[in-house]
């Protein structure tokens, strides 16, 4: 132990969680509040099964969900005695006042907030407008504690410093430098590691520290091009280094006051770079990652599991943290959790990263002399590399880096002495003059709010927004990236252009009008000409420079501002491009919204301005890549018809070889930071040189998945063939080609059954081999062509629950694909859960597209692309292997068996839950509810079987007796028995036959009808507002319904006669069998 410094016993870090209000969205979409707090301990249950529910128990809990009002000031507190709601004072009396009694005492204190992005964190840390988090709130009670403690030979100092984490680079929020530097994280013996050149402003106010905050984050928001994607990416770290300096006993007593408000963790999922070949290119989960992973080792070393290796160095924030998380420091941790259902994973995770947390134990040391110890500590460690260097000198070895290392360690050592020995008193006159110039500009800034209209800017991450105010003073004012202009306002931004806009203020009224080609969105529309602002109108520069204007003061009635934050703008914007909670079902009041429905929604308005930006980089590094946010099956279903899940996903295009590639979101938001990395190395002036393999926009070309085609199986279960016009229709609902296909019966050896073996009853096939042909004929119209006709296609699907894809073999530069594929498939025996399955689901086919790496010559399509296919039987397709030159999509063989005639054996295994696999609770309760629903369906379908049963018999045994009994004899009727439906003069047989006949024309008139009403379906209303689009619209939908309805009057009119014709005939023989006896 070190002179001065008091050992405590081990303290382990506690813990508090807090959970917020609804947000905006959350109430819009109905959110069910899925957490329960009962003292401190936690509940979260199930978002579909409220029976599932896991409890944490953590040091202290706040329930700041409802139960409040605002008051006068503005101030959210409890609404009556009985509200269990935790207001910021209550936070801050548990977690600030004991800091401050730490920081008194001399330990060092920090306090860490987790929890994902928009759950709060910074609303604990820093708070909004009147409601003060932690920061201020402890900042005015530590000066609060020392006007109280005003003592003649003892002087308090107060530093304040404000760093940010982004990228693993760290930058100090109040460097005097309009552009702040990334600073060097630096490591000695005795300190550890820490910041060089960190700014630690002296403060004498409460005041200040106010004005240090906005100043600190002013700076978060203009420091980078892509300002509205940073913040929740990084980690922000306050420090109130507070000395208490006994003049008389030449003593100090030091704290260090971390406040850390950490990086919206899901962050390290979403923007996970899984399956990405450039997963390592980026460093964005680096610090949060390693966090987990300290905190991980912490927590098992204090369980006394096992000596871990802790790797505080493989982050930037770990190494800054290392004293906070495993020594000298009293550590706290708010993780602060959303309420609703949608957010169930998150909450889980956070509430287990802070459980793991919890186990930590920390050693908290009183600092006394500090200043005498570092000064001490500078000297030897500069006395050391002093001598190193002399070494190295006199050795004439030529280590230039190693040297130039040692020179600086060396000088920022002697800056810090001589900062230290600097008296408090100079250090105050020095930064004296800089407050007042920072009041000066304060004071003016006011003073304009009260004169001019204005823009504010609206950020993400809503902690950011309201910081700058662009005044629009009288006369013509030019909005750009340029200052050259006499009035101008300077927005830096991606796809701000010099000259953007003009703004023109006169007589009262502001008008404004883009320059040239510039993008300026107001109000979500683009803009084209010029138009007169109105207060509260929602600007949009560039690809996402989001302002809102706030009129003269005459205009402005205290509305409340915050209505208008980032997601009002971009669900503004994605509603005028026809994406809107309509679209996705989210404005049905009467119904429940699905969470991952909105969690989609979400991600889309998330996800559409960085697709905006990336197009912007993209343009300007001329990379001609067109970056398009889709959502994947939207309008697709399983082969059971239910809707697939819905996600973001972002379609690159090569603006000139017209290459397409699918990413994920998680794949796009990964290559969108490596492309913003990039673009800041260009805009500094840098070169770059990428090779493929570290690019961003490069990505190996792959087979596009185009569109899905659904052949319903139920004619199997009848022995019907099927022959089938359908169409692919892609995500988004539309037609990207037309299928022509059969689904034949057969014999084993290929040949398709008689009409007289079609069945009435489907459970006669129990137990016996069922043969059938997928027929691939043809592909017809397909736009994928139409687009480029460089392209192939593929057409792939499964079979029954085969693990096995089959496919296509490609067929390329053709709209029109003849393909004519026969693949026969086999089950040898057939259960009733195959009936069953054949009877409610689809065959599905998946259209992909097929697409050349490098385009040489025009002939490309007939000279370099060569399919070295391998085929497999002669009716069977062909299994491509994956040419140089193109990507085409193959099927494994290994899982394939085949019966002597050389049928593809496709026996149904009803779907069972691994055994071996680990699942955790969550998986299991979904699994059980899908098991439950699963069950009830059994339930049902083996109603319908039983009521179809009964029915068959009752028919059968009229029948039966219709047909008398000139021959009681006959067998039974059996699709196996050819002789008995063929003999001759046995009318009974010839009934049935008739009767088989009309009801396979009932089903394939039937089955055409079904299609009009999937197509019925998909057909959607186009998203403008255009008159004569929703008339043609109308139009056509009329038509169908008109189609759909002759369609359905035909089918029923023809079984009708059908089947009195059949009762006719059966009624003539009677009269006619009767006459003859
Ligand atoms: N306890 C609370 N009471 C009232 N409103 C809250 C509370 N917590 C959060 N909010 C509101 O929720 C929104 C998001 O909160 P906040 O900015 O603190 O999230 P965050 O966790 O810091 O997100 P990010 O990771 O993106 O920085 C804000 O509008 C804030 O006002
Ligand atoms: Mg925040």
């Amino acid at each position: 132990m070190k002179e001065g410094q008091k050992m405590l016993s081990a303290d382990s870090v506690q813990v508090a969680v807090r959970v917020r209000p609804f947000n905006q969205m959350e109430k819009d979409a109905g959110s069910c509040c899925i957490i329960s707090m009962v003292l401190n301990s936690i509940t979260v249950c199930h978002p579909r099964n409220r029976n599932n529910t896991k409890t944490f128990l953590f040091d202290l809990s706040y329930w700041s969900h409802n139960g409040f009002i605002k008051n006068k000031e503005g101030i959210l507190i409890p609404d009556g005695p009985a509200s269990k709601y935790a207001d910021q004072k209550r936070v801050f009396d548990d977690l600030g006042q004991e800091m401050l009694n730490n920081a008194w005492k001399g330990y060092n204190a920090t306090l860490l907030a987790y929890g994902q992005t928009g759950s709060g964190k910074s609303y604990s840390m820093i708070g909004y407008g009147p409601d003060r988090g932690i920061i201020p709130l402890t900042c005015d009670g530590l000066f609060k504690i020392i006007h109280q403690n005003q003592e003649p030979d003892k002087q308090y100092q107060i530093y304040f410093s404000m760093l940010e984490i982004y990228n693993e680079k760290v930058v100090d929020l109040l460097a005097k430098s309009k552009q702040p530097r990334d600073l060097k994280v630096r490591e000695s013996p005795q300190r550890g590691f820490y910041v060089e050149n960190q700014m630690l402003v002296p403060c004498e106010s409460y005041e200040q520290i106010q004005q240090l905050l906005k100043e600190g984050n002013t700076k978060r928001i203009t420091r980078s091009t892509s300002v509205n994607a940073v913040s929740s990416r990084s980690h922000l770290i306050t420090t109130i280094r507070f000395k208490q300096v006994f003049l008389k006993d030449h003593l100090t007593k030091q704290s260090d006051i971390n406040l850390v408000d950490l990086a919206g963790s899901e962050r390290q999922k979403s923007s996970g770079s899984e399956g990405d070949r450039l997963r390592e290119g980026t460093a964005i989960n680096l610090s949060l990652t390693t966090l987990g992973n300290v905190i991980s080792a912490l927590a098992e070393i204090a369980m006394g599991r096992r000596m871990l290796h802790v790797p505080y160095r493989n982050s930037t924030l770990t190494k800054l943290l290392q004293s906070a998380l495993g020594g000298n420091s009293k550590t706290r941790m708010i993780a602060t959790v959303s309420p609703a259902d949608i957010c169930y994973e998150e909450t889980l995770s956070t509430l287990r990263y802070a459980e793991r947390t919890k186990n930590i134990q920390n050693k908290a040391v009183i600092n006394e002399n500090p200043t005498e110890r570092l000064i001490l500590e500078l000297r030897a460690e500069n006395a050391k590399l002093r001598s190193t260097i002399t070494k190295i000198r006199n050795a004439g070895l030529r280590v230039e880096e190693e040297m130039k290392e040692l020179r600086q360690s060396l000088a920022e050592n002697e800056r810090q002495m001589a900062e230290i020995q600097t008296s408090w008193e100079e250090q105050l006159e020095k930064a004296q003059q800089e407050w007042e110039q920072k009041y000066k500009t304060l004071t003016q800034e006011r003073r304009m709010i009260q004169m001019f209209p204005y823009l504010v800017n609206v950020n993400v991450d809503p902690q950011l927004s309201g910081f700058v105010h662009l005044f629009i003073q009288d006369g013509e004012t030019v909005i750009g990236q340029s200052a050259r202009f006499p009035q101008a306002i300077v927005i830096k931004g991606f796809g701000v252009a010099d000259k953007h806009a003009i703004i023109t203020n006169l007589d009262n009224k502001v008008t404004l009008e883009p320059c040239g080609q510039a993008k300026l969105i107001l109000n979500g529309a683009l803009l084209l000409t010029k138009v007169p602002l109105k207060h509260l109108d929602r600007l949009i520069l560039g690809s996402n420079s989001t302002y809102l204007y706030v009129g003269f003061p005459c205009e402005r009635n205290g509305e409340d501002m915050s209505k208008y934050d980032y997601d009002f703008f971009q669900s503004e914007l994605a509603a005028v491009e026809g994406f809107d909670r309509d679209a996705l079902g989210l404005s049905n009041r009467n119904k429940k919204v699905d969470p991952s429905v909105l969690a989609v929604f979400l991600d889309y308005i998330r996800v559409k301005p960085l697709v905006a930006e990336a197009n912007q980089i993209s343009e300007e590094l001329s990379k001609d890549l067109k970056f398009e946010l889709e959502v994947k099956n939207l309008a697709l279903t399983d082969s059971r018809g239910h809707d697939l899940v819905k996600e973001v996903i972002v379609k690159v295009t090569n603006k000139t070889t017209h290459q397409v590639w699918v990413w994920s979101k998680a794949k796009f938001v990964n290559r969108k930071f490596i492309m913003e990395d990039i673009y800041q190395h260009f805009i500094d002036g840098e070169t770059i040189s990428l090779d493929r393999e570290s690019d961003p926009f490069w990505d190996p070309i792959d087979a596009v998945h185009l569109g899905t085609a659904y052949v319903w199986l139920q004619s199997l279960n009848y022995c019907i063939p099927l022959e089938e016009h359908v169409e692919f229709h892609n995500s988004q609902g539309e037609e990207e080609a037309v299928l022509q296909m059969n689904l034949v019966p057969c014999t084993p050896t290929g040949q398709p059954l008689s009409e007289d073996e079609i069945l009435i009853d489907p459970t006669e096939m129990v137990g016996q081999r069922l043969d059938f042909q997928v027929q691939i004929k043809q592909c017809l119209g397909i736009r994928w062509l139409k687009q480029n006709s460089m392209r192939g296609i593929q057409i792939q699907y499964h079979v029954l629950n085969h693990p096995c894809p089959f496919c296509t073999k490609p067929i390329w530069n053709t709209v029109n694909a003849r393909i004519d594929q026969v693949m026969q498939f086999t089950v040898k025996s057939v259960s009733e859960e195959l009936l069953n399955y054949l009877q409610y689901h689809a065959l599905v086919l998946d259209l992909w597209g097929l697409q050349v790496t490098v385009l040489c010559d025009q002939h490309v399509g007939q000279c370099q692309i060569k399919i070295t296919g391998l085929y497999f039987g002669l009716r069977f397709i062909g299994f491509t292997c994956c040419e140089e030159d193109c990507t085409e999509i193959s099927s494994p063989l290994d899982d394939i068996e085949l019966t002597d005639e050389g049928s593809i054996i496709i026996d149904y295994v009803r779907p069972q839950l691994p055994s071996t696999v680990e699942i955790d609770d969550d998986q299991l309760s979904e699994l059980y509810i899908k098991l439950s629903k699963l069950e009830q369906e059994i339930e049902l379908l083996r109603d319908v079987n039983r009521t179809l049963r009964k029915d068959n018999v009752s028919i059968k045994s009229a029948l039966r007796k219709m047909s008398d009994a000139p021959r009681s004899d006959e067998k039974s009727f059996h699709r196996k028995n050819a002789e008995a439906f063929g003999s001759k003069g046995t009318p009974k047989a010839s009934y049935e036959v008739d009767f088989a006949k009309a009801l396979k024309t009932f089903y394939q008139s039937m089955n055409r009808v079904r299609n009009q009403l999937l197509g019925l379906r998909r057909h959607r209303p186009p998203g403008d507002d255009d008159v004569e689009t929703l008339r043609l619209y109308l139009d056509n939908q009329t038509r169908i319904i008109r189609d759909f309805g002759d369609s359905l009057e035909l089918c029923m009119n023809t079984l009708k006669n059908d089947v009195s014709l059949i009762v006719k005939k059966k009624k003539g023989h009677n009269l006619w069998g009767s006459v003859t006896e």
